[in-house]
Formats: C-alpha cells, sequence, structure tokens
C-alpha cells in the first residue's frame, strides 16, 4: 500500500515531555503515534544561510524530516506572508493584516524550498499529506518539480468569505496553487463552503457532485473533517499519577475556591482582551462571588517577533495588573496570569480541576482546548465548558454554554450561570459532548482524510 507522507510547517518534538503549544503538531503527532509514518517540516532552527536538510530522526513509528529555515526564508516567509498576512486574514482580522510582494515570493520560495526536499524523499505511489496555511502553495510547487502524486491540504484554520480573503493582494494566486491539490479539507461547512464560493464565484469553478468543483482544468474535491482527540486517552491523563505534580500545587492554593481556567497561545485571535473585560464585569457584577473564585490563564507567549503579538502581550499585561490592581485582597487574588507553556499532559489534571474552562477565541479553525477540557472532566461532577460560538468545536458542542466573544456582558452572565449550573444540567450536557467527540474522534479525523485522498 501506498505511504502517507505528512508535511506541515511545525512538527512536534518527538521526544515525550516537550510542551507542544499548537493544536496541528499535537493532533498530527496523535494521529501518526497510532499508525506511525513519514513527517517533514521546519525544525524551529533558523540559519545565517541556507543549509542541505537534517538527517532523519526516527521515533517508534515516526520517521522525522527537517531543514532549518535561512534568516531571510523565515523573515518573508513564516513571520512575514504567513503570520503577518494569511493569519490574521484567515481568522478576520483584517486590520491586522499587512502585505509585501517580497514577502509572498519569500513564501513561494519556501514552498518550492519544501518541494524540492520532498522530492528527494517520495516515491511515485506515495501520498502527500500537507497541512494548513503556510502550505497552500506546496502542490504547485511539488507538480512544477514533476511529482504526480496524490495530494491532499488540510486547514486547520478557518477559511473565510471570499470577500475578506480577497483583501490579500495575492488572493487569486493563491486560490490557483490551492487548486492543484486533489483534496481539500475543512474543519466546518461554513470553512468549505467559504472555499467553494470563492471558486465559483471569482474563478469560474462548476460545482460538481460531493464537494468537487471543476476548476483551472483541473478537479479538486472538498470536504468536511472536524479534527478530534482521543477522549479516553485524555481522561486517563487527567488521573495519571505522573502528571498531578502541577495540579497538586493548583489545588493547594485554591482552597475551595472555584477555578475558571483559560489555555492558550498569546495570540490575538483568541479573544484574550475581551475576556478579561467580562471577567472584569462579572467581578463587578456578581460580588457574591469575591473570594470564592480564582481565574487561571495560561498564555504561552507565541510568534514572539510580530508586532502585532507584542502589542497584545504588552495590553494583556496590564489588563490582568489592572484587574488585580481593583479586586485583589489580602488574601485573594482574583486573576493568576501565567505566560508559560506546560507539557500537554499536565494540562489535563489542571483542566479536570476548574469548574469553568472558558474558551472564547474571536474565531478558531477548530479549538482542541475545548475539546480536551470536556475529555478531563470527571463525568459524575464535571465542569462547564463556555465556548465561543466562532470556534469550529462550537458546530460539535452544542451543549456547551456558548458565547459571543465579543459581548462582554455576555459571557459575564454566562461565568454565573457556569458556576452556579446545578449537577444534573452539568452531567446532562457534559455527556452530550463526550458523545459527540468518541464519534468524530482523532482516528475518523485521519482515516476519513486519508481513505478520500486513496480514492481519488
Ligand atoms: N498546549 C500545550 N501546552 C500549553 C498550551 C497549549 O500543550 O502550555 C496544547 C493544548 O493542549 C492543545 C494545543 O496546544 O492541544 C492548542 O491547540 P488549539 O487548537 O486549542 O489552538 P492553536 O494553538 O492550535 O491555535
Ligand atoms: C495554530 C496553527 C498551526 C501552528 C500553531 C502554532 O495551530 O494552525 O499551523 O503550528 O498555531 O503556531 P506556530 O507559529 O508556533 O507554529
Amino acid at each position: 500500500m501506498s505511504r502517507l507522507v505528512v508535511v506541515s510547517n511545525r512538527v512536534a518534538p518527538i521526544e515525550e515531555g516537550q510542551p507542544t503549544a499548537g493544536g496541528l503538531a499535537a493532533g498530527v503527532m496523535d494521529a501518526l503515534r497510532q499508525h506511525g509514518g513519514i513527517w517533514f517540516g521546519w525544525s524551529g532552527d533558523v540559519r545565517q544561510e541556507e543549509v542541505p536538510p537534517n538527517p532523519a530522526r526516527t521515533s517508534g513509528p515516526i520517521t522525522l524530516f527537517t531543514t532549518d529555515l535561512s534568516q531571510r526564508d523565515y523573515d518573508d516567509y513564516y513571520r512575514g506572508f504567513s503570520n503577518g498576512t494569511l493569519w490574521p486574514v484567515l481568522h478576520y482580522q483584517t486590520s491586522l493584516m499587512r502585505f509585501d510582494w517580497g514577502e509572498f515570493a519569500g513564501y513561494r520560495r519556501v514552498n518550492a524550498l519544501f518541494a524540492r526536499c520532498l522530492m528527494q524523499l517520495i516515491k511515485p505511489d506515495d501520498m502527500i499529506w500537507a497541512h494548513d496555511f503556510h502550505l497552500l502553495g506546496l502542490a504547485d510547487a511539488l507538480r512544477t518539480a514533476g511529482a504526480e502524486n496524490r495530494m491532499g491540504l488540510f486547514m486547520h484554520t478557518p477559511f473565510p468569505a471570499p470577500s475578506v480573503f480577497s483583501t490579500i493582494p495575492a488572493h487569486a494566486e493563491l486560490i490557483r496553487a490551492m487548486c492543484q491539490y486533489d483534496l481539500v479539507g475543512f474543519q466546518t461547512e461554513s470553512d468549505r463552503h467559504a472555499f467553494t464560493d470563492y471558486l465559483t464565484r471569482q474563478s469560474g469553478g462548476q460545482m460538481l457532485e460531493n464537494g468537487a468543483v471543476s476548476c483551472f482544468g483541473r478537479v479538486v474535491r472538498t470536504g468536511v473533517y472536524p479534527i478530534g482527540i482521543d477522549v479516553t486517552e485524555v481522561r486517563a491523563q487527567a488521573e495519571a499519577e505522573r502528571n498531578q505534580t502541577e495540579a497538586q500545587s493548583l489545588r493547594a492554593g485554591l482552597l475551595g475556591k472555584s477555578l475558571i481556567m483559560s489555555v492558550e497561545r498569546l495570540d490575538y485571535s483568541k479573544g484574550l482582551r475581551q475576556r478579561f473585560g467580562a471577567y472584569e464585569r462579572f467581578l463587578a457584577h456578581h460580588a457574591e462571588w469575591r473570594r470564592k473564585v480564582i481565574y487561571l490563564q495560561v498564555a504561552p507567549p507565541s510568534r514572539t517577533d510580530i508586532e502585532a503579538y507584542r502589542a497584545i502581550r504588552k495590553e494583556l499585561e496590564g489588563e490582568a495588573g489592572r484587574i488585580n490592581g481593583r479586586f485583589a485582597e489580602l488574601d485573594w487574588v482574583p486573576l493568576f496570569y501565567l505566560n508559560r507553556s506546560f507539557a500537554r499532559p499536565a494540562l489535563m489534571p489542571l483542566y479536570a480541576s476548574a469548574r469553568v474552562g472558558l474558551v472564547t477565541p474571536l474565531r478558531d479553525g477548530m479549538n482542541l482546548v475545548a475539546k480536551e477540557y470536556a475529555a478531563a472532566q470527571d463525568p459524575e461532577d464535571p465542569g462547564v465548558l463556555v465556548l465561543s460560538q466562532f470556534a469550529g468545536a462550537a458546530r460539535e458542542m452544542e451543549t456547551a454554554l456558548l458565547v459571543n466573544p465579543y459581548d462582554e456582558q455576555g459571557m459575564a452572565q454566562a461565568l454565573a450561570q457556569a458556576l452556579a449550573m446545578p449537577l444534573e444540567e452539568r452531567k446532562e450536557r457534559h455527556a452530550a459532548m463526550i458523545a459527540v467527540m468518541r464519534e468524530h474522534s482523532l482516528e475518523r479525523w485521519r482515516d476519513r482524510f486519508e481513505a478520500d485522498l486513496r480514492a481519488h
């Protein structure tokens, strides 16, 4: 049978115990751990000059191939076009987008570099599975290099409405390149629909059956593959003795208070500013909860050499200090704000200690933290998930308390509702979420995408 070759910009550390702050690497790692496979991507290292690819590393069934990036490639491709242009636009934050044709050329150059490295690795019947917005041009670059393999792309991020995507001056070229894939997969139906809408309205595409589109003289198939988690493993990690060290210190500090918890990379798309505002309102309008509740925000810094990320970090530092200054007492600090990452297994018992999981991104492809929070709960006494209606996860987790992340008042009310929710209601809502997550498992995500790509 043909091999599956996974390609992504970010690869997870294949040694145990390293923090993985990012849903793509976490999901791909879990998917590959079970079946094994080849994984190619950026090493995370930057060199002054171009250097040849690194030697392969193997861990269990996974063989990892990486390449370093030159400083110029990193600046143009990763810091510039991927994170300065594509990321904000894909998350509907067009006011934070900047564009430069030189950076776009760098994006294409690195997609071509990845293609050259892959041409040394792949066999003619291998299937290539590329991941995310860094690699919209990979299939095009591979085909230019002569590869005829089956190629699929999975978008972990949202795909915005055509009018939003078109704010990128190079939008037409990007779409043409995406159509060199045989299969393009999305987290939700609305993301898929936005993509096919662009093709039919702006690229002269013709809708065929089952989500396929005829465009640019090829047929590109589309599908919806919501990424999942291993529910049983998450719950086992939440209970495992070896993961308890940090959770024990946390519980010791709670002294019977209810914990509200949020975890994410420090990213402007995650809605932290509005969420801090909601917590402040909650404390202001629900004085009965003061001294009885603690909010823990874990926010490891991300993409720290990009101005928009520096700005949000600075702003949140100010806000956290201000909120604590306003409400803290000698014996109570209302907000714990941690700019550090945790190893993923150590997060699970922390989630299980939290009465409320507060996950309110302004936009998110899926949001694995929402799923992990729900899966980590004790089914006999579960906490409540308060979830943004604009996270892909909201399409599946309908029994979470769904909120508009721009509505600080609504989020404050949802917090009060979650903290006061009776056990029976918590159990019912939780059981429904677990049932959906078991059905939409990580295995199903991988198997369906792989089968659809194979069926081409
Ligand atoms: N994560 C982690 N350590 C941290 C913070 C996050 O391992 O300190 C993991 C988290 O458990 C989740 C992933 O990073 O699996 C974040 O994925 P999500 O889809 O929520 O957001 P993304 O970062 O991909 O936008
Ligand atoms: C999100 C993106 C991934 C990315 C991750 C971490 O999950 O969808 O593609 O890897 O964030 O961001 P980073 O820039 O550190 O890879």
